[in-house]
């Protein structure tokens, strides 16, 4: 069987989705795939690495690893849609999936492996460990770049940590931003299903600006947000960050698409792209 999940990008609330509050991502046109050898046993999915190995699996990917694209989540997904056999039960998936994550970042939303199942553009909030609420939105044709800043020196899971332990020391402080970035959430739902988007590049700065003020951006992309706001781009990073070197994905956002073409000046790759409608897909049986 083959299975093949994609990448995501969350335009807003990383961080803020873990303790309740509402997020936004999308599913992006990188794939991971995965090519299994062997049905799955009638046991329960356990760990990544055993089910690589009960399915005799081989991975093939084209997400960047480890850069807040969302490439484990898509690994999760695939294993545990062939553990399924079938892409039927899409809730199924995203809840196994999300399990299976968990061994990677720890605490985890659920939002990258939820994302990677339905594809599209969500709404995503966790309500209780049990139960999170998707909505899914109309793909807006938003073309926007996501720039590559470097591999974070800290895994999701580092970041996700000491933004618990930041929330420990300044429990007022830490709430008053994630109140903040759900505000800007609602403004860049608003601003995506409105006639008229203008209101998204203040929404998305703002958004970024919050998650620097939490501490996951590292000082050399912080500049480079500033840099890229003064020229005129709105932007934040996308994912869990990272505080030392390299921050992973940034959200580069224009509506003047001639404008993208600076960011060829930049030490960084970047890619214009728009969000994909394609969740995890079967592509072949034999
Ligand atoms: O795995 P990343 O870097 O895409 O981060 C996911 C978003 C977080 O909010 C940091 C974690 C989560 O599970 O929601």
């Amino acid at each position: 069987m083959i299975v093949s999940a994609p990448a995501k990008i969350i335009l807003s609330g990383e961080h803020a989705v873990i303790y309740g509050y509402p997020a936004l991502a999308g599913a992006l046109s990188l794939r991971l795939t995965l090519l299994s050898n062997k049905k799955p046993p009638e046991t329960e999915l356990t760990s990544v690495s055993s089910a690589l190995q009960s399915l005799q699996a081989k991975v093939e990917s084209t997400i960047p690893r480890g850069c807040g694209l969302g490439s484990s989540a898509a690994l999760s997904v695939a294993i545990a849609a062939a553990w399924q056999g079938s892409t039927k039960n899409r809730d199924v998936i995203a809840h196994k999936a999300w399990k299976l994550e968990q061994e990677f970042h720890g605490k985890s939303s659920g939002i990258d492996p939820t994302t990677s199942t339905f594809g599209g553009l969500l709404w995503y909030r966790r309500e209780t460990p049990h139960l999170a609420i998707k909505h899914s939105l109309p793909i807006s044709e938003l073309h926007f770049a996501v720039l590559h800043t470097g591999k974070p020196a800290e895994s999701t899971g580092d970041m996700v940590h000491f933004v618990a332990e930041q929330r420990i020391l300044h429990r007022n402080k830490v709430d008053e931003l994630f109140q903040n970035i759900e505000h800007c959430s609602r403004q860049i739902v608003d601003a995506l299903l409105s006639p008229d988007p203008s209101s998204l590049m203040a929404a998305v700065n703002e958004n970024g600006q919050y998650l620097e003020e939490l501490g996951v951006v590292s000082p050399s992309v912080k500049s480079l947000l500033a840099q890229l706001r003064k020229d005129g781009f709105s932007c934040k990073i996308s994912g869990a960050g990272g505080k030392t070197h390299g921050s992973g994905a940034v959200f580069v956002y224009t509506p003047d698409t001639q404008r993208y073409k600076q960011l060829n000046t930049l030490p960084y790759t970047w890619d214009l792209t728009t969000l994909s409608p394609q969740g995890v897909q079967i592509e072949e049986r034999e």
